[in-house]
């Protein structure tokens, strides 16, 4: 079981991906870290333990960081997940509170409790990762990795913008934070547009249909969920859920290695990411590792793991 600590911004795909990750025994969730990117921080934070409390997992805890980037005012997506980011679900407040240490110190404190041991795994602006590698300089050779998702790489005719034609969201919310990321020296694999847009990966009329046949407090939540994504934008993609089953199952992708770049200039290019060929010599030079980047993933057993684990009756 990987442990894992998870920066998220839940969003429709976030929660989808915590439901897919508490029936997953591949995975130990540590704690969970909430950014402000698809929602405010208030409901990012909310929500998150909303989902655990739902599914019987709210003794997770989950910390607080960020309530806008790092250099700009937050522009959020509730016009796409939702008046308070869930689609129409209507999941009571929490009950518990959120953890007194900042998202940043909670990071720095589980990867140094277990050196080499954790995976940050990243679904949502990375304002918290860059401020927690910033605050503690040593964090990014800490962490057995760092898993996120985030980008457009154009290795796919999908790899292309979703937040503006050149940028995909997360990396569009914070560009200067995924800079920061980017080029600490982290063993970072990258799951992009590329992957996530791809119509193969994306869920359906079949696959809700199934999951409604499930009667489960996950089973129930994660219909309604999709079922929301499905009517507003025709179809539900799994951005964050297909950067969690690179913990879950990596047979699934393919991956390339470089060195991404992320713009960070106030034009159309805002948040671009491109992947530019690795320096002589990096890799053995003991400096910062490159960054592995899907390219491909084999998208109906991947939509087959995620259906199968939300039906299976063992857990809540
Ligand atoms: C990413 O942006 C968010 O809206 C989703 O939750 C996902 O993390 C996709 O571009
Ligand atoms: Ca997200």
């Amino acid at each position: 079981m990987q442990k894992v600590v998870w920066d998220m911004d839940p969003g429709i795909d976030d929660a989808l991906s915590l439901i897919l990750a508490l029936r997953s025994p591949e995975v130990g969730i540590l704690g969970i870290t909430v950014v402000a990117g698809n929602a405010p921080l208030e409901m990012t934070g909310s929500n998150a333990r909303r989902v655990l409390e739902h599914l019987d997992a709210g003794n997770i805890p989950v910390a607080a960081g960020a309530a806008k980037p790092l250099c700009r005012p937050l522009e959020d997506a509730l016009g796409y997940h939702g008046p308070y980011g869930l689609g129409d679900s209507s999941l009571p407040p929490p009950a518990a509170s959120l953890h007194p240490e900042p998202a940043w110190d909670f990071l720095s404190r589980a990867a140094l409790e277990a050196p080499g041991e954790v995976t940050l795994l990243a679904t949502g602006p990375l304002t918290n990762v860059a401020c927690a590698f910033e605050r503690h300089p040593q964090l990014p050779g800490l962490l057995a990795g760092v898993v996120l998702m985030g980008g457009a790489y154009g290795l796919t005719s999908y790899g292309r913008g979703n937040r503006t034609p050149a940028a995909e969201f997360n990396i569009w919310q914070d560009p200067e934070a995924a800079r920061v990321v980017f080029d600490s020296g982290a063993g970072i694999l990258a799951v992009g547009l590329d992957v996530s847009m791809g119509p193969a990966a994306c869920l359906g009329a079949r696959h809700l249909e199934r999951i409604r046949t499930g009667q489960t407090p996950a089973a129930c939540l994660a219909a309604q969920l999709v079922q929301y994504e499905m009517r507003h934008h025709g179809c539900c993609r799994m951005h964050d859920p297909l950067a969690l089953a690179v913990l879950i199952d990596a047979s699934l992708f393919r991956f390339v290695s470089g060195k991404v770049e992320v713009m960070v200039t106030d034009g159309p290019e805002r948040g671009a990411t491109r992947i530019s060929p690795l320096d002589n010599g990096q890799e053995s030079s003991g400096g910062s590792r490159p960054t592995q980047i899907a390219s491909a993933v084999d998208g109906a057993r991947f939509l087959e793991l995620f259906v199968s684990r939300i039906l299976d009756e063992r857990h809540v």
